[in-house]
């Protein structure tokens, strides 16, 4: 019988293709963003005048999914700090996820546990803690730069209040606006919720990405091939044929998870190259229409609704699933993690949030009052998938 030490030592000396699998992560910030010089260069003018002359901007950068938002925004932010530092400024990028950070609260707690992990912020409004902000920023001179990720859904949940507090807070305060805001979003559309001020600020610094053709994606492909694998194992026609499927999206994340999962289903034939049949495989279980990050950072509970939305679509093979339904499924899904269900109103929340976050459709059913009953969806990729999907997410977690 093999020890549990053998079994350890043998996955660990296992052959795999890769040299470094995290180096294909979304979370990864590569060093060089390819094909991405001239919107670097673009925010670079844009903050400009933060660095000469210790104004505050305000720049809104836009693309659809996986066009480099976040990766060129984070890169930019590191360069930002360095290139302020080199001239005696003192600036902090920040970068908040306001998918994840989901409330006015919790940014501005990022904000403030920023500085000082122990600042105490429990029972005090968002405009009090923005105001210690700008007076601990003045105390120092110190400047302050926060890309606001994925900012559309939220303003799309909670409103332009965000944005309000962050410029009035700083304009208000007498001295300087020590406060640059970097907002990230698929396109301008939210913009219209904003006042008509704050909207033309943004209006006028915009960077909007395009999608990546089939030869950029080539090339991204390639310059991650060199950390991510061992030399040699990934082919030319592997790299060409993810480059034209991703390109149909002009995603690259799609483009690096397929490369990523290619890369495991050689492992798991225990094979040492990385063949276009692998890329096949790889295409046939994930789906550019949903991110992996957006259900990883689902709370427990939305993980929950959603995997009762996708069980009763599988077993109903139904196009849509009502409500009251959902809810009972819920309740049983619920009672299979062994978890407390959540009141009516909090599970109605939750299929809000996955509505507003597109991962099922909702619409009027026609029947009952007062919207009190919906008929749900999911459209964009099959139910049993995400079922399963969902499934190894919530048995994974920490406990
Ligand atoms: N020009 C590039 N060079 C190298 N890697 C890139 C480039 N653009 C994107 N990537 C990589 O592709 C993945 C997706 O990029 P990123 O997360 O920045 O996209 P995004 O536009 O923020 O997408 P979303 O709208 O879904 O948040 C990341 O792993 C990132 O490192
Ligand atoms: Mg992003």
């Amino acid at each position: 019988m093999l020890m549990y030490r053998d079994i350890f030592e043998e996955e660990m000396n296992r052959d795999t293709v890769f040299r470094d699998a995290s180096k294909l992560m979304p979370e990864y910030v590569p060093q060089v963003l390819v094909h991405r010089d001239e919107e670097f260069r673009q925010l670079t003018r844009f903050f400009k005048p933060v660095l000469e002359n210790r104004s505050s901007q305000r720049v809104l950068v836009t693309g659809s999914v996986g066009v480099g938002k976040t990766a060129l925004t984070r890169r930019f932010g590191a360069e930002l700090e360095k290139a302020a530092s080199s001239r005696g400024m003192i600036l902090t990028y920040l970068h908040i996820n306001c998918r994840k950070d989901r409330t006015i609260y919790s940014v501005i707690a990022k904000i403030l546990q920023h500085f000082n992990p122990r600042w105490p912020y429990h029972g005090l409004g968002p405009e009090k803690l923005l105001n210690d902000v700008v007076t601990y920023l003045n105390s120092r001179d110190a400047y302050l730069t926060v890309t606001l990720d994925e900012l559309d859904f939220f303003v799309q949940q909670n409103g332009p209040n965000l944005i309000y507090s962050l410029t009035r807070t700083a304009e208000e305060s007498g001295g300087p606006n020590r406060i640059s805001l970097i907002a990230i979003a698929r396109d301008k559309s939210f913009l219209r919720s904003l006042d008509a001020a704050t909207q033309s600020t943004f209006m006028h610094n915009v960077i909007s990405l395009d999608r990546y053709s089939a030869s950029q994606l080539r090339d991204i492909l390639a310059s991650r091939l060199v950390e991510a694998f061992k030399p040699g194992v990934v082919g030319e026609d592997t790299i060409e044929l993810i480059a034209d499927i991703a390109s149909r999206w002009g995603d690259a994340r799609f483009a690096l998870e397929l490369l990523w999962r290619a890369g495991m289903a050689a492992d798991a034939e225990g094979v040492k190259e990385v063949t276009p049949e692998h890329v096949r495989k790889a295409k046939a279980e994930v789906y550019p229409e949903i991110k992996r990050e957006t259900l990883r950072d689902l709370q427990l509970h939305e993980k929950l609704v959603l995997l009762a939305v996708a069980r009763k679509l599988a077993i109903s093979k139904r196009a849509y699933a009502f409500t009251g339904d959902v809810e009972k499924t819920y309740r049983v899904v619920c009672e299979e993690y062994h978890e407390k269900a959540r009141k009516h109103t909090q599970f109605w929340e939750y299929l809000q949030r996955l509505g507003a976050l597109g991962l099922v459709d909702i619409k009027p059913s026609g029947l009952g009052q007062r919207g009190q009953s919906l008929k749900i969806s999911i459209q964009e990729v099959p139910a049993e998938w995400l079922e399963k999907e969902i499934e190894k997410l919530i048995k994974g977690r920490a406990t």
